[in-house]
C-alpha cells in the first residue's frame, strides 16, 4: 500500500482526471450544437483509462487511448488472450499455428511490446543520467531473490509484464462498468451516492484522492463490495490443488492429496445460504458494523497465496474513478436504452428488480453489446 501510494498520480491523472477531460470535450461539443448532454459509452471509456493506467505502471508510458480513442491495442491484446485460453483448452489445437495466424501476430506483437518496455527502461537505468522511476516495471527491474541476489530475466520479465496488462485492464474496467450499470438501473441508490460524495466533497476544483474517499463514503465502499458481489469481474473458475495430505471440505467432503479442485466466485457469491435476497443489488447489506464484518465474505480478488496482485491498485482505481464521475456530472440512459429500471427481470429471485445487461464468461466476464447498451447521456451538474 505505501508504494502503490506513491504511484497514486499517476492512477488520477490517467484515470479519473483523463476520463473527465475526454467527457469534458464531449460536453462543449454538444453544447456547441446546443444539446443539453453528451453522449458518451462508459465501457469504452472504462477500458481506455484501465489500459492507460497500466501502460504507465507497467510499461513506462501512457498507451494514450483515452486521447486518441484507438482501440487497435485493446483488439490485440484480446486476440492474445484468446490464444492462451486455446493453449490452455487444447494444447495440440493451438500448435496449428496457420489455423490462428491472427492470434500468433498478436502475441508476437504483444510480446515486442514489453519486450521493448524493459529493453528501453534498463538502458536508462543503466546509463548514468538515468531518471528516478517509481513504477511496476521499475520495481520487477530491481526485483531480486534475497537468498542468491538473482534478477528477473528478460523473458520472465516479459512475461510478467503482458501478465499485468491481461490482468489489470478487463477486471477493473468490466468492475466500473457493471457499477455504474447497476446504478443507472437502481436510481435511488445512484442519488444517494451521489449525495453522499456531493456533500463529503463540494469543492469540485479538487480531485477526490483515494484514502480521502475510502474514509469518508462509507455508501461508495457499500455500493462497490455489493457491485462486485453480485458481477464478479472474474466469473471463471480459479484453480488450486490440494496438498499432499488431503484435506476435508464443510465438514464432510474428503479430498484426496494432488486433486485439483476448481473454485466459482461467480457461484460463492450468489449462494443464497450465504447472502439473503442474493439476486438483488441492495448496497445495504454492507452497511455499519455487520456490514464490514460481511465484506470478508465477498471473494472477488481471490483468496490465499495466490489472490489478486493488484488489489490495492483496483481498489483506487475503482474509488478515484467513480468519485469523481459521480461528483462531477448528472448521468442518465439515453431514452431508446434497451436495459434499464423500466424492463423489469422475470426471475423471481430477482423479486421485481431490473433485468440487466447479459454477460459473456471466457475467463473474466464482459457485458454483450456494450457499443449499444453501455452509452449513456452526461451533464455537468450545477449544483452540487
Ligand atoms: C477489480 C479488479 C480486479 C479483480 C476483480 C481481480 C481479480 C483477480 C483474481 C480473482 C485473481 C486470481 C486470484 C486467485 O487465484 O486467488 C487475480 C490474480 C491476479 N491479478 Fe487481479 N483483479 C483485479 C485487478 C487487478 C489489477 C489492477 C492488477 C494489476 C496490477 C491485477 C493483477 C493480478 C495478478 C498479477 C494476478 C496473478 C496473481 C498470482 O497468480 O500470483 N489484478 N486477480
Amino acid at each position: 500500500m505505501p508504494a502503490l501510494r506513491a504511484l497514486e498520480d499517476a492512477v488520477l491523472d490517467n484515470g479519473a482526471l483523463s476520463l473527465m477531460e475526454a467527457w469534458d470535450k464531449r460536453i462543449a461539443e454538444s453544447r456547441a450544437r446546443s444539446e443539453n448532454s453528451a453522449m458518451v459509452n462508459y465501457f469504452y471509456g472504462f477500458h481506455g483509462i484501465a489500459f492507460d493506467i497500466i501502460g504507465v505502471l507497467g510499461f513506462g508510458s501512457s498507451f494514450n487511448i483515452t486521447k486518441s480513442g484507438d482501440w487497435t491495442l485493446i483488439h490485440t491484446l484480446r486476440k492474445m488472450s484468446n490464444l492462451v485460453g486455446i493453449k490452455s483448452i487444447s494444447p495440440a489445437l493451438a500448435r496449428l499455428k496457420w489455423l490462428f495466424r491472427d492470434m500468433y501476430s498478436a502475441l508476437d506483437y504483444m510480446r515486442n511490446l514489453a519486450h521493448n518496455a524493459q529493453q528501453q527502461r534498463r538502458k536508462e537505468y543503466e546509463s548514468s543520467d538515468r531518471k528516478p522511476h517509481d513504477d511496476i516495471l521499475q520495481r520487477l527491474i530491481e526485483a531480486h531473490d534475497p537468498s542468491t541476489g538473482e534478477k528477473i530475466s528478460s523473458t520472465c520479465m516479459v512475461g510478467e509484464i503482458l501478465l499485468l496488462l491481461v490482468a489489470g485492464t478487463d477486471t477493473s474496467s468490466n468492475t466500473l462498468s457493471y457499477t455504474l450499470m447497476r446504478l443507472l438501473h437502481c436510481p435511488n441508490i445512484l442519488k444517494r451516492l451521489q449525495q453522499e460524495i456531493r456533500q463529503e466533497f463540494p469543492d469540485i476544483s479538487t480531485p477526490i484522492r483515494f484514502g480521502e474517499a475510502r474514509e469518508k463514503l462509507p455508501y461508495l465502499t457499500a455500493v462497490l463490495l455489493e457491485s462486485m458481489r453480485i458481477d464478479s469481474a472474474v466469473a471463471g473458475y480459479l484453480p488450486r490443488i490440494v496438498p499432499d495430505e488431503g484435506t476435508v471440505l464443510l465438514n464432510k467432503y474428503q479430498i484426496p492429496g494432488s486433486t485439483e479442485i476448481l473454485l466459482s466466485l461467480a457461484a460463492c457469491h450468489h449462494n443464497k445460504d450465504v447472502w439473503e435476497h442474493a439476486e438483488c443489488f441492495d448496497p445495504e447489506r454492507f452497511m455499519g458494523e455487520q456490514g464490514e464484518l460481511r465484506a470478508r465474505d465477498v471473494l472477488v480478488f481471490g483468496y490465499g497465496v495466490r489472490m489478486c496482485l493488484g488489489k490495492n491498485l483496483a481498489w483506487m482505481e475503482l474509488y478515484t474513478v467513480m468519485a469523481n464521475i459521480l461528483r462531477k456530472y448528472n448521468i442518465e440512459l439515453p431514452p431508446d436504452a434497451t436495459y434499464g429500471p423500466h424492463r423489469l427481470s422475470s426471475n423471481p429471485d430477482a423479486f421485481g428488480e431490473p433485468e440487466h445487461i447479459p454477460i459473456k464468461v471466457l475467463i473474466t466476464s464482459t457485458p454483450v453489446d456494450p457499443k449499444r447498451n453501455c452509452r449513456i447521456l452526461i451533464s455537468e451538474a450545477t449544483e452540487l
